[in-house]
């Protein structure tokens, strides 16, 4: 058990539904030990046996759950912004593998995630599903500058045998399990930062690999996070490499690292068409929506309305670096900004999403996969946002909603008045120099 016990006085919203939004004005939400007793409208209806805790007056302010990232690479935060001319397989080659072969130096890799962790520290998100590289010591270094960060985590040791830089590949199947081991007995004791199996994608990963990574899940009861059909030149590959496959997939569940048993992130979800939303559906596969990225390296529009329709479980992913934005907020602005594109393009009968909407998959849709996370209903763990409203405010009134509104696509880190993950206040910063420089 975590966190303090207080009361937050404020202007409270959180997702009830995918479509719905709780929203209470000057209402009060009740922390105990890092989990919330609830919302209520007013302080006598307040349960007695917390009417004596503290209360913190955020009288004016916007109290929201914190945002969850369920797909980002940490090794490419420092080159976010760089080589967005590229589609994802030039890009991986010209860009994202040169950079991540440079955290087999550990004092690169400690100037770079200290880096990343400051401005982690700073924003909007509360817990993340993170890649590493595939070197044990930059990775177990990255976990323990997070475990120490307050952010709840999950961190993937990257793995990759095939078609990737002698500088960055593993040598065979049999290293890249052993070092797999390796990372997870080392990581053992964290316990904001745990372990997530992280096979990079099926054009990194030899059967012979794969088969071990699913030896290694089960021994563990690993969750596992992966790329799906993100980018039609991949799509093609992965076909030619998995030609028994049904689909991209398939190629996962064949050695059942694609949900059922196994709680499972896939990134993108883009070229999904109707047999692998119906495999994510049967199996619970989680759906990371990286919209930014899609843009960014010119992949394409992910059809989420078909997800949702579907019944699968979404949330968002910045996918730093073909994304550039770290912040959730912004990834729900985009969701809702291309999911109108994709609609004017031809998807008629796919409506485009609502703001309830990309804020539910921002924090409760994403959250889910961590556990009651994402919301204030009583028994959620307790991650808060205290929100600022972006200024200069307009000359007429804003309703709670329309204030999210605002918050979503216009706020940045310095709207952030205080940030709690599991009833324990954050710092502003652990990291960063006075003068912003990496060091
Ligand atoms: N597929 C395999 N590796 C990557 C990566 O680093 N980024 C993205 N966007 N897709 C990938
Ligand atoms: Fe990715």
């Amino acid at each position: 058990m975590e966190g303090t016990s207080f009361v937050l006085k404020g202007d409270i919203c959180y997702s009830k539904t995918p479509t719905s939004l709780f929203t209470a004005e000057q209402g009060f939400l009740v922390c105990t030990q890092g989990t919330s007793a609830g919302v209520f409208d007013r302080f006598s209806r307040i349960p007695q046996e917390y009417q004596h805790l503290p209360c913190i007056d955020c009288s004016g302010k916007l109290i929201i759950p914190g945002l969850v990232d369920l797909h980002m690479h940490a090794p490419q935060f420092a080159f976010r912004s760089l080589g967005m001319d590229l589609e994802l397989l030039d890009w991986l080659e010209t860009w994202a593998f040169p950079e991540e072969a440079k955290y087999q130096d550990i004092s690169y890799a400690l100037r770079a995630y200290r880096a990343l962790v400051a401005d982690l520290q700073q924003g909007p998100n509360t817990r993340l599903c993170i890649f590493g590289t595939v070197h044990v010591p930059a990775t177990l270094l990255l976990m323990e500058l997070l475990e120490h960060s307050g952010l709840v985590c999950m961190v993937g040791k990257v793995n990759m045998d095939r078609n990737s830089p002698d500088s960055l590949r593993e040598a065979d199947a049999e290293r890249s399990e052993a070092a797999t081991r390796q990372w997870l007995e080392q990581c053992k004791t964290y316990r904001r930062c745990k372990a997530i199996l992280t096979p990079r994608f099926i054009p990194s990963c030899s059967d012979d690999l794969m088969r071990r990574l699913s030896a290694i899940q089960r021994q563990y009861g690993l969750p596992v996070q992966s790329h799906v059909s993100e980018n039609l030149r991949e799509v093609a590959w992965v076909r030619e490499l998995s030609p028994e496959a049904s689909c991209y997939g398939d190629a996962y569940a064949r050695f059942d690292l694609f949900g059922g048993e196994v709680p499972t992130i896939m990134a993108h979800c883009v070229y999904s068409g109707s047999k692998e939303i119906a495999l994510m559906q049967r199996r619970g596969v989680y759906v990371a929506h990286c919209p930014q990225s899609n843009i960014n390296l010119s992949s394409g529009i992910a059809p989420v309305r078909r997800f949702l329709e579907a019944g699968l479980s979404v949330g968002l992913g910045s996918d730093v670096a073909g994304g550039v934005h770290t912040s959730i907020f912004r990834a729900m602005s985009d969701a809702i900004g291309v999911s109108k594109l994709r609609r004017c393009m031809g998807a008629k009968d796919e409506a485009p999403l609502s703001l309830e909407e990309a804020f539910y998959l921002g924090t409760r849709g994403g959250g889910s996969f961590f556990g009651q996370v994402g919301s204030f209903e009583a028994g959620y763990e307790f991650d808060a946002l205290v929100m600022e409203d972006p200024k200069p405010l307009p000359p007429f009134a804003l309703t709670v909603k329309e204030r999210l509104e605002r918050i979503v696509w216009c706020s940045d880190d310095r709207s952030i008045l205080k940030k709690y993950i599991r009833g324990t206040p954050q710092p502003a910063s652990g990291f960063k120099a006075p003068d912003g420089q990496w060091r």
